[in-house]
């Protein structure tokens, strides 16, 4: 009578990374492509721009329209609604209310497509709110900031912030597909434009030297903006970050180690101290040289090691200074430690490096070693760019 019933079943997934430029222009069939794959029908679509992408792409939302009609047979725009850009909007809860009535509005069900364009910001958010609408509707990704392209937009997390934490909220849902085109990378401020690369060196560091010195050789270049440089990196890095995901053994995150956090524990906690007016690219340039600088303290790597690191960061055009003013700023960011552990569960474990592209998980963290590290690169980072 008491019997336990056991249950288990599996569930493969798969999505496609698209590369492409001009996505919307009327002879390029990738985006009618991706969505006749689905269904050789005419296919739902509501469209959720970045306020930021729309300002500075003012035909865009024209082009969608009109690439709907001549590919109708396909493809049914219902709306294109613009949401605020930036990490606002994952802390603002009546964006993700906005998207779940446009769902209902326009009878978005599992069989039609959420279709974000924007920063890592509104793709978090809109991809939350696309996983709860009915249980979850398909989502087509369409990332505009390097970080989007290269990272935040190629996997399978989606999340906004509450109660003062990062991602407190959020589901991992896969996409039904990501299309990164180059062309709305033109539009980005110097900061967006760079503020990706932090996480290319972040999975150089932990996974592949070559790629390492690949971003090192190529610093300078990266930071004036050479399209081909970025296209590598942007596709070397989001190629690394799918496989991680696909072959780590841990896609949905249960276990507690999470390599490709390597220096966010500092940086997630420096966006919430100044109240995001850090990117996060940018605060994990920061994270990261933190957490090597550490590495170097503890003896871990050399000197001359932890000074690449720090070249190279400064060479793409990173700030590594930490703006923290008082010893209770420097105990708060190092709070943020415990935090990560809680976001993680189960033991602490932080990602550290041994050599450059080996990753060295530490499970304890010294509180006075890491203050000594804030020094260090608060000193090193005053230091002249080459
Ligand atoms: N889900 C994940 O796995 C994951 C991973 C890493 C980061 N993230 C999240 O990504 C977010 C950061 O994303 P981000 O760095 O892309 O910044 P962002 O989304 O905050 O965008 C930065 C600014 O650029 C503007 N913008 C976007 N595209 C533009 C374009 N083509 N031209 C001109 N302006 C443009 C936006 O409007 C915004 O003002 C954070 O919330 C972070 O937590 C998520
Ligand atoms: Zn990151």
């Amino acid at each position: 009578m008491f019997k336990t019933i056991e249950q288990k079943f599996e569930v493969s997934y798969q999505y496609g990374l698209h590369f492409t430029e001009n996505l919307f222009g009327i002879k390029n069939t990738l985006f009618r492509d991706v969505i006749k794959a689905y269904k050789n029908e005419p296919v739902k679509l509501l469209f959720v721009i970045d306020d930021g992408v729309a300002e500075a792409h003012p035909e865009l939302i024209q082009n969608i329209k009109t690439y709907c009609l001549q590919y109708q047979e396909n493809l049914l725009h219902t709306k294109s609604m613009v949401v605020q850009g930036g990490e606002t909007c994952k802390n603002d809860e009546s964006q993700v209310e906005a998207i779940l009535k446009a769902v209902s509005e326009y009878a978005i069900c599992r069989h039609s497509f959420v279709v974000v364009i924007g920063g890592g910001a509104v793709i978090d958010m809109a991809g939350y709110a696309a996983a709860i609408a009915h249980r979850g509707v398909k989502l087509i990704r369409i990332p505009t900031t390097v970080l989007s392209q290269d990272d935040s937009a190629v996997g399978v997390k989606n999340s906004v912030n509450a109660f003062g934490k990062k991602n407190f909220i959020g589901t991992f849902a896969p996409p039904f597909a990501i299309i990164n085109d180059t062309d709305f990378l033109k539009t980005l401020e110097q900061r967006d434009w760079i503020s990706g690369i932090s996480e290319a060196l972040k999975v150089a560091l932990i996974k592949d030297d070559v790629f390492f010195e690949y971003l090192e050789k190529n610093a300078h270049l990266l930071r004036e903006r050479n399209m081909e440089a970025m296209q590598y990196t942007i596709y070397r890095c989001a190629e690394m970050h799918m496989h991680h995901i696909a072959q780590g053994g841990d896609p949905f995150e249960s276990g507690s180690s999470r390599p490709l956090d390597f220096g966010h524990w500092a940086a997630h906690k420096l966006e919430y101290m100044t109240n995001y007016a850090l990117r996060h690219g940018e605060a994990v340039a920061k994270g990261i040289v933190l957490d090597v600088a550490y590495a170097h303290l503890v003896g871990l790597i050399n000197e001359s090691d932890l000074n690449r690191v720090v070249q190279v960061f400064q060479n793409i055009g990173f700030d590594l200074s930490f703006p923290l003013s008082s010893e209770k700023e420097v105990n708060e960011l190092l709070n943020g430690i415990e935090e990560f552990r809680e976001h993680l569960g189960g033991e602490l474990t932080i990602t550290l490096i041994s050599d450059i592209g080996v990753k060295y998980d530490v499970h304890e963290i010294d509180r006075g070693t890491m203050k000594n590290a804030l020094d260090l690169v608060n000193e090193i980072s005053k230091l002249k760019v080459k």
